[in-house]
């Protein structure tokens, strides 16, 4: 069996933030011989995503944010994006790196999809909203990106808090994170591909 490697992808434009703080209590789960890498997209900022996709000489980013985060994208069994509720969505820096993907799968050479296909997406979010139903966007967005790519999807991990350490306050939210790399992550499918 593969050893499995999960790369936590931190998409909070501040460190130290409760979505880092929720993905680390969660994180702190994993079996030890489960590889973690950490990268956060404000320490890594992608250049802004600008659509070459039809244009035939796309190639393979090899240095910058865009090489390091794609090497360690393909390098991951499992892929946590971990990005604030911001505007009922992910962060920009997030949204940025989702997009980098639709150029990373028109990129010769690369087979991102096929390489995507089987491997697990993962969300974690902090928001100061009481009602996580507020969160569907987000949680569509990563549902929806891991069935377009043909991978599981393991669910969001949601977390209530406005300033930061305030995640470590939401005592269900503490709970929920003890277990949740645990579940089984099932194929994402669209609603159109389930409707009976
Ligand atoms: C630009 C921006 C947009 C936000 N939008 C929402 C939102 O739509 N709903 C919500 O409940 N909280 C919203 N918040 C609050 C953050 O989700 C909350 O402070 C969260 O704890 C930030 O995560 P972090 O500490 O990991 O950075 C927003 C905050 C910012 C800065």
């Amino acid at each position: 069996m593969t050893r499995r490697s999960f790369l936590f992808v931190l998409g909070s434009s501040r460190p130290d933030g409760n979505t880092e703080a929720l993905a680390r209590e969660a994180a702190e789960q994993l079996p030890s011989d489960v590889e973690q890498r950490w990268i956060s997209l404000a320490r890594h900022p992608l250049p802004d995503f600008v659509d070459l996709r039809h244009d035939g000489d796309r190639v393979r980013p090899t240095e910058g944010s865009a090489a390091l985060l794609l090497d360690a994208t393909l390098a991951a069994t499992d892929i946590v994006i971990a990005s604030p509720l911001y505007w009922y969505s992910v962060s920009t820096q997030t949204k940025r790196y989702l997009d980098h993907w639709a150029g990373w799968l028109r990129t010769p050479g690369l087979d991102f999809k096929a390489a995507m296909a089987g491997r697990t997406l993962w969300g974690v979010t902090a928001l100061a909203d009481d009602h996580a139903e507020v969160a569907d966007p987000l949680v569509g967005t990563l549902h929806h990106s891991a069935a377009y790519l043909g991978m599981r999807f393991g669910g969001v991990l949601l977390g209530n808090g406005s300033k930061p350490g305030d995640v470590l306050s939401d005592t269900r939210a503490l709970a929920h994170a003890k277990t949740f790399f645990a579940r089984e992550a099932l194929p994402a499918r669209f609603p159109h591909e389930t409707a009976a």
